[in-house]
């Protein structure tokens, strides 16, 4: 995500930001389920961090709290896969090949979008116009050699809709 687009989407007001310390890949998928929770039809999850950071491992868990039985991989190669099985229908993207917005307006989300659920790796920027609100979790890996492979999650609240699912939502991994 470069700095414009940072900017841009931080013009919707957004408040305190949960933060949770996932310590294995295992964890991350509880915290995705959990998230999962949360979810209701219409609703956009873009999730930023660099390569390898745990994106579509978090992705997998909210696919699993939705009810998704499918195996969730990493839709790189395809850009975008439904899965249909879940509470919910999942629309799984992964922006990381996209040129821009234009090209995130080709693959049509928003036929989909108030009837699903709408995750999309590395979409900060491209894809905000699909709902007023959303959240972005950002998914970072610590520098320092102690942390291991611990990540740390932080969950932004884009417009009131968020700001109230999160704040009774516990970021507490166990
Ligand atoms: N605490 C952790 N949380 C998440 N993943 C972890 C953790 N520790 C280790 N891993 C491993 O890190 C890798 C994360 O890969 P993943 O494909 O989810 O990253 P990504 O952010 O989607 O990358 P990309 O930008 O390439 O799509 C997995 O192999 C996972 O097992
Ligand atoms: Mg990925």
């Amino acid at each position: 995500m470069n700095a414009a687009r940072g900017a841009e989407a931080g013009a919707v007001a957004r408040t305190a930001v949960p933060t949770a310390e996932v310590a294995t890949a295992g964890r991350m998928r509880e915290l995705g389920a959990r998230l999962a929770e949360l979810l209701r039809p219409g609703d956009l999850v873009v999730l930023s961090g660099p390569l390898g950071a745990g994106k579509t491992v978090l992705a997998q868990g909210i696919a699993a709290g939705l009810g998704v039985r499918e195996t969730v991989t990493s839709p790189t190669f395809v850009i975008a896969r439904v899965y249909l099985d879940g509470r919910i229908p999942l629309v799984h993207v992964d922006a990381y090949r996209l040129g821009g917005a234009a090209e995130a307006d080709d693959l049509d989300l928003d036929a989909d979008a108030e009837s699903s659920v709408t995750v999309v790796e590395w979409g900060a920027g491209l894809v905000e116009g699909l709902a007023q609100d959303h959240l972005e979790i950002v998914v970072a890996r610590p520098t320092a050699v102690e942390s291991g492979e611990t990540r740390t999650v932080r969950l932004h609240a884009y417009g009131p809709s968020w700001t109230d699912r999160l704040r009774a939502f516990s970021t507490a991994t166990p």
